[in-house]
């Protein structure tokens, strides 16, 4: 649905989609290149500290971070909305300083805050962001955008006339008006409701199999576990993780086996001190907490233990810690 679009963007300066050798070093090949970028506001506050940060071609990167990480400050330098105070940011080989227009160009920003040109028509709205960009008029590309993103019967009314989700595929619409071949989302789904957020989701998805690169900042951990190929954690203004998303959720992640006691337990008993136990429900949940990446688990030997202490069980489940539990940890321990 959004081949065409982007066409521009395939014909870019990349290697050529339809050889499949060149696709796959061109997704090993940094299409923004973050060095040593650090960021202090006027109040001298950090917001940003030596960042460090590849994003590959076609890839679709989460930058994962709680309020106040520093997200939209490091979204907001490579789009050059902010200076950066250190470092350098390169746009498919353009600095974002020095070569301000080229770079700009190749971007597309659906920024956080939803801030539209109230009594413009929807179709002027896109038809200027195109322009700003210095690309000739190409009205068949409008239409085009605007009928992917559902507002196409919407093309004639103010801007101060649409609902709050079709507001928000305006700045979607907007930021594809110059066919950029990298794609910024902030928080594109914090506040929409669940309809809404699963459109965005397959929007996201149609852009990255048309050749887009895309970068989204969220704050929902589940919306990175769903979308991205790679996760990037951002705590005070640091990068403190970037991983391959599936490779982090086996590399961290932890398994837990519950079992379901016929009989209360007061304490564990001290046989079973060597593992990683905890009672719960009042005794009557035994929690038992193991590495996915060990060569054993455990749980048979545990089993065996349970039986000689006499204690039975009516039922078991296992269950594996979401990203959320990683998240939640590797925040925690941040410095
Ligand atoms: N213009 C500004 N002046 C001073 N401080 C700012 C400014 N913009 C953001 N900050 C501060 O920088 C930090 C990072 O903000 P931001 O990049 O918006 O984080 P996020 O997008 O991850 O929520 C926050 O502590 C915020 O208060
Ligand atoms: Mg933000």
């Amino acid at each position: 649905m959004w081949r065409r679009i982007n066409s521009a963007a395939r014909k870019g300066t990349g290697p050529g989609r339809g050889d499949p050798s060149a696709e796959r070093s061109g997704a090993r090949q940094a299409v923004i290149a973050v060095s040593n970028v650090s960021k202090a506001y006027a109040a001298g506050f950090k917001a940003l500290k030596n960042v460090n940060l590849d994003i590959r071609r076609g890839e679709i990167f989460a930058l994962l971070g709680p309020n106040g990480a520093g997200k939209t400050t490091l979204i907001s330098i490579v789009c050059g909305i902010v200076n950066a105070t250190e470092g350098n940011v390169l746009v498919d080989g353009h600095d974002i300083v020095a070569d301000y227009r080229a770079a700009r160009q190749l971007i597309g920003l659906v920024p956080q805050e939803l801030t539209t040109d109230a009594f413009e028509s929807v179709w002027a709205t896109v038809s200027f962001s195109r322009g700003l960009f210095g690309k000739s008029a190409n009205p068949a590309h409008i239409e085009k955008v605007l009928k992917d993103l559902s507002l196409w019967d919407k093309k004639d009314s103010k801007v101060m006339t649409l609902s709050g989700g079709m507001k928000r595929r305006l700045l979607i619409a907007k930021a594809l008006s110059h066919e950029p071949n990298i794609l910024f989302l902030d928080e594109p789904t914090a506040g929409v409701d669940v309809n809404l957020r699963r459109d965005m989701w397959q929007l996201v998805r149609s852009l990255r199999e048309a050749g887009v690169t895309i970068i989204l900042t969220t704050h929902y951990i589940d919306e990175a576990e769903e979308m991205a190929d790679r996760i990037g954690v951002i705590s005070k203004g640091e990068i403190i993780l970037v991983e391959d998303k599936i490779e982090l959720m086996q590399k961290l992640g932890k398994k837990h086996l519950t079992l379901q006691l016929q009989h209360p337990l007061v304490e564990l008993p001290a046989a079973l001190a060597a593992y990683d136990l905890q009672l719960a429900n009042g005794g009557t949940e035994l929690t038992y907490t193991y590495d996915t990446q060990s060569e054993r688990t455990g749980i048979v030997p545990l089993l065996d233990r349970l039986s000689d202490a006499g204690i039975v069980f009516k039922d078991l489940q296992t269950t594996q810690s979401s990203l959320e539990d990683i998240f939640v940890s590797l925040v925690k321990d941040a410095p």
